[in-house]
């Protein structure tokens, strides 16, 4: 299982590395296949003008910004996030040209909200659980504040369902597993939200798997792909050589126009009994 991950507790970094990550969120949330998820996500949600919906692990508000011009002229966007550093993130992000007015940013954990019973339309939680400290508690929590009838939406990613088209199997397989199990939170969290959903007593529940595909250098994946040989190389499940050897060829094959690779995300969706 995963070792540190500053996604969990990013109290434990400084302002500066937040605004750092902030913008990795930023710039990740602009590639094509991040992009892919995020729409799906948003239709899934289904956000209508008037409503009231919390996004719990905003971030730097990438989702919030998505979803709030479906919610006007007179609903509202809140996002939530464990770390004030984050927020303050969010709400300079939310001073862009263009971004609806009507979203705000409070600091809080996802485990034990203080928003009164009965508060929103609709909650969600992406890329959230997986690095949550207590993804169930998260779960009760939303559908605690969400109104009867209301939508919870939950996604993650599932890092044992990445596919790289690369000649050295053993390689690929070593790397691919090992970065699973020791990065970045809980990577089996996309397979286990089913399962979360049903116990939480969500009603109607659906399932939306969502396959992304990376085939250039700027795409979300391409990116985790090189961080996952990095932090494999320096935990040592893979020596320099092999890192340089691994990189290099997808390189080629990206200049080439022949990479390939793929990542499943699950979004799940149910309803407040
Ligand atoms: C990977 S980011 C995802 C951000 C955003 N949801 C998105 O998809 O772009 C996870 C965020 O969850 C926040 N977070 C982690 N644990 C949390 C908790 N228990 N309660 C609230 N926020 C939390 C982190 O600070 C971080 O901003």
């Amino acid at each position: 299982m995963s070792k540190s991950n500053a996604w969990s507790d990013p109290s434990e970094v400084g302002e500066a590395e937040v605004a750092r990550m902030a913008a990795f969120l930023e710039e990740r949330s602009r590639s094509q296949d991040m992009q892919t998820v995020n729409i799906s996500l948003c239709k899934i949600l289904d956000p209508h003008p008037g409503e009231y919906i919390l996004e719990v692990g905003c971030g730097s508000g990438v989702l919030c910004r998505l979803i709030a011009p479906d919610l006007q002229p007179a609903g509202e966007m809140l996002g939530l996030d464990i770390s004030p550093h984050f927020v303050e993130q969010a709400r300079k992000y939310a001073l862009q040209p263009g971004v609806a007015s009507q979203i705000k940013f409070e600091t809080g954990p996802a485990e034990s909200l203080t928003y009164p019973t009965d508060s929103f339309n609709a909650a969600l939680a992406a890329r959230l659980l997986l690095h949550a400290k207590d993804p169930d508690s998260v779960v009760r929590e939303m559908m605690r504040v969400v109104k009867p009838a209301g939508r919870i939406v939950v996604m993650d990613w599932d890092f044992d369902t990445v596919v790289v088209d690369h000649p050295d199997r053993e390689l690929t397989r070593r790397l691919l597993t090992w970065r699973s199990d020791h990065h970045g939170g809980d990577n089996w969290s996309g397979r286990k939200l089913w399962r979360r959903m049903v116990s939480a007593g969500l009603q109607n529940l659906t399932v939306h798997p969502v396959v992304t595909v990376a085939r250039a250098e700027e795409d979300g994946l391409t990116q985790s792909l090189w961080r996952a040989a990095q932090v494999c190389r320096d935990g040592g499940a893979i020596s320099a050589e092999e890192h340089d050897d691994w990189v290099l060829y997808l390189k080629e094959r990206i200049q080439a126009g022949t990479f390939f690779a793929s990542i499943n995300y699950f979004i799940i969706k149910g309803f407040v009994p």
